[in-house]
């Protein structure tokens, strides 16, 4: 798979009604996983605050630690678009701030876009990444840099005040310049209305079947994450408990001396050997 993917061609696959793959990649194996298996858009979250670096919640991730990590993603792959997530605090302060920040995501970390959270809150952000010549992607309805001020990891827009709020942040990020916009945790009615409403592509995460495309963790569809599963994740495969199981067999193997086999290690030529051993010069230089 190496031809790239463009942000137009994300848009045409809107206008034709062909679904959108996206997943979240943190480095250089999952990145040529995802890559290899053909997904539009691979998403360095800032999750790996919790997948990769075992935080509680998003807000501790740095910008250095999302860029050691893009860095490591833009090796793995070359047909998906490359979206660098903004860390908690590094598009709040100020608009030379958030620009200076998401240039670093693209000069540095290798990424096509950024994507960062919230609606008209953050609207002159948005603007300002834009108009420096970065795309950036929305992402709306739960908000886990917020999670805190939500009320915890709740479903979002379910009364009609906040479904048309939501409605009015999506049409100004799309008003704004975003080229797409991520829907977290909405009911599934509502994110059809917003995706409907919306000439750039959504792509929902627990918002149902209607939306544009569709993003997931690696870790918790691949089951590599195990403190907790939201009811959007399907799970796709159990990798933890295979991966534990190879892992406790090397161990018992190693300790009951079953590994390394002859087929794992090398041979000398007797001669040399005993050249080594009783005087003369070292090995064969058999190739590793
Ligand atoms: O950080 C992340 O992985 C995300 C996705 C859940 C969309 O923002």
């Amino acid at each position: 798979m190496s031809k790239k993917i463009t942000l137009l061609e994300l848009q045409q696959k809107k206008e034709a009604g062909q679904p959108i793959t996206m997943l979240t990649a943190y480095d250089y194996p999952s990145a040529t996983l995802v890559d290899e298996a053909g997904t539009d858009i691979i998403l360095v979250g800032d999750s790996l605050a919790m997948t990769m670096l075992g935080h509680d919640d998003t807000t501790a991730v740095t910008m250095d630690e999302m860029l050691h990590h893009c860095k490591a993603v833009k090796r793995g792959a070359n047909h998906a678009v490359l979206v660098g997530d903004m860390p908690f605090m590094s598009y709040q302060i100020s608009k030379s701030e958030s620009i200076r920040n998401a240039g670093r995501f693209i000069k540095e970390g290798g990424m096509d876009t950024v994507k960062l959270e919230g609606g008209r809150e953050v609207i002159d952000m948005v603007r300002a990444i834009i108009n420096a010549g970065i795309p950036v992607m929305g992402h709306l309805g739960l908000t886990p840099q917020t999670a805190t001020k939500l009320g915890g990891y709740k479903v979002q827009a379910k009364t009609a005040d906040s479904a048309q709020r939501l409605t009015e942040d999506a049409l100004a990020l799309q008003e704004a310049g975003c080229y797409a916009i991520v829907i977290e945790a909405v009911p599934v009615l509502v994110a059809e209305a917003v995706s409907k409403k919306l000439r750039i592509p959504t792509i929902g995460i627990g918002a149902g079947v209607h939306c544009d495309g569709q993003v997931l963790v690696f870790h918790d569809m691949l089951g590599l994450f195990d403190r907790f599963t939201p009811k959007f994740v399907k799970r796709y495969s159990n990798l933890r408990p295979r991966i534990l199981n190879a892992l406790r067999s090397y161990n018992e193997e190693v300790a009951t001396r079953q590994f390394p086999a002859q087929a794992h290690s090398f041979k000398i030529d007797e001669a040399e050997m005993e050249l080594f051993l009783y005087g003369g010069k070292n090995g064969s230089g058999e190739t590793v």
